[in-house]
């Protein structure tokens, strides 16, 4: 499992010390709600410390019965002694794992960041932090060659399990939402395996409550359980300040002087700053640019000359699971690509994250006014995940569209009418259908139907793109 790690000068101090000296420092504007946050990723950080998890035994590792006739017998007259002994055993193993955590909030309100102070105060080896979407793309990789490979009759979900468990203990999973039939039925089942058979902890954000998860999915009396499950080992804590802290982000750091590099990292999670004379000039460099236009076209054309500084442009062309995404405009890790390149065709996740692992900045021309409840949803929602990859990556994005950032998605609510007809909604990607088939679930006509974001994870998502949008444009990001 590919994690983002990275380690500081505080690790050994835990999440709160850091966070103080943050504050103090004017890196981090203090905030009561994130503080009761932050004072329960200590106390969390302080049990994990020390703690020594029991050896593994997954279902996929236990031996088979064995023993002949006096065996039997003798576990027929033991039986309920044994399984009282068990039940013990099983209840003070799963009592002495820690809860994790499970943080929800609005959209900016410093949920990821307080996760990444935790992950990186901890000092494990057996941890790791990852993006949702990425977590999903390594599942769905992992879980197709445990088919064709080694395990191709046999359930995959305890070996996948199993190798998830074995490299690391404590999750940090940013960003947990569930959108579609497909992730559902695989997390319901691996959430239960790594959490409750193998005593993983996971601390996660999320912009919902645990219980408004996979709301009016396709089959979700099937997800419930993982509900539970997440509610019995996790704390569940909302984070809400009512501050969308990257809305203001660009006009706090601009206050923020004298200034090094690390206050304007493009991570969310600022760095304690080192004792340093270094100054940063920020540019305020424009990077949307609207409406789309002769001029606007040319600003962009002019921008990518500029940045490209004489790196001839090629055609790129990009592989993931056999499927081939091609940039027309590539000049290094820079590439400039129509909305229509890369949100008209049916691209997913895999695909935006691989580009986003590849390259550096996006011009990304000719984005349209969008209508999200009516023509766009497809492309709506493809959008949406190419901005959280990027984000996610810290790419440095330039846009030209058709107006500014508040009217890109339609106004901002892009939820769904309820009485909308499902099966004009949403779309089976490769990935999907390849996972649906690994995990043996067959009923794909009920899978065509499946919104990709129910109404409400919609609205969240549509908001995390704007607020996203509005961070990305800022002195600071992708620097
Ligand atoms: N107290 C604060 N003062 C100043 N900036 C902050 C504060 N808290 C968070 N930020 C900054 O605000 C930005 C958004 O924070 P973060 O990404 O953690 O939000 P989030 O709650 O995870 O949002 P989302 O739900 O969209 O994922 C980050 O750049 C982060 O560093
Ligand atoms: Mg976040």
């Amino acid at each position: 499992m590919s994690t983002t790690s990275s380690s500081s000068d505080s690790e050994s101090l835990g999440p709160l010390p850091v966070y103080k000296e943050l504050v103090a420092q004017g890196s981090l504007k203090t905030d009561d709600f994130q503080m009761t946050i932050i004072e329960t990723l200590q106390e969390m950080h302080d049990r994990l410390k020390n703690y020594s998890p029991e050896p593994l035994v997954g279902d996929s590792e236990k031996a088979p019965e064995k023993g002949g006739f006096f065996s039997k017998i003798s576990s027929i007259f033991n039986k309920k002694e044994d399984e009282r002994l068990a039940r013990e055993a099983e209840e003070a193993r799963r009592a002495a794992v820690p809860k994790g955590l499970y943080l929800y909030g609005s959209v900016g309100t410093g949920k990821t960041m307080l996760m990444d102070l935790f992950y990186n105060s901890l000092e494990r080896k057996d941890k790791a932090r990852i993006h949702f979407h990425s977590f999903m793309l390594q599942l769905h990789g992992r879980l197709h060659k445990l088919k064709t490979t080694t395990h191709q009759h046999q359930d995959p979900i305890p070996f996948l399990a199993d190798s998830l468990a074995k490299e690391s203990r404590v999750f940090c999973l940013d960003e947990f939402q569930v959108t579609d039939i497909a992730d559902a039925m695989l997390l319901r089942r691996l959430v239960e395996e790594l959490v409750v058979n193998r005593g993983v902890v996971l601390v996660t954000t999320s912009n919902r409550h645990p219980t408004e998860l996979y709301k009016n999915g396709i089959q979700r009396e099937s997800f419930l359980p993982c509900i539970s499950i997440l509610e019995e080992n996790c704390i569940v804590k909302c984070l809400d300040g009512g501050v969308d802290y990257r809305r203001e982000k660009k006009t706090f750091f601009h206050s923020a002087k004298p200034v090094d590099k690390a206050a304007f990292s493009t991570s969310t999670m600022p760095s304690v700053k080192k004792e340093t004379n270094a100054q940063v000039e920020l540019v305020d460099e424009k990077r949307f640019f609207w409406p789309l236009g002769p001029d606007t076209k040319k600003e962009v054309e002019d921008y990518f000359k500029a940045i490209r500084n004489g790196t001839p442009v090629q055609e790129k062309r990009m592989s993931f699971l056999g499927r081939e995404l091609i940039l027309p405009h590539s000049a290094g890790r820079i590439a400039m690509c129509s909305f229509d390149d890369l949100c008209a065709k049916t691209l997913s996740a895999p695909d935006y994250i691989t580009l986003a692992d590849s390259i550096d900045t996006l011009i990304l021309t000719d984005i349209p006014k969008l209508k999200p409840t009516t023509l766009h949803r497809n492309e709506t929602r493809r959008l949406i995940t190419l901005i959280d990859a990027l984000y996610d990556s810290q790419v440095k994005l330039v846009c030209s569209a058709d107006g500014p950032i508040s009217e890109i998605f339609g106004g901002g609510s892009g939820a769904h009418s309820a009485d909308e007809d499902p099966s004009t909604m949403g779309e089976l990607t490769p990935a999907q259908r390849q996972m649906m088939d690994d995990l043996g679930l067959s009923d794909v006509t009920q899978v065509k139907k499946s919104p990709i974001f129910s109404g409400e994870e919609e609205k969240f998502a549509v908001q995390r793109a704007e607020s996203r949008l509005i961070e990305m444009q800022g002195p600071g990001w992708g620097l």
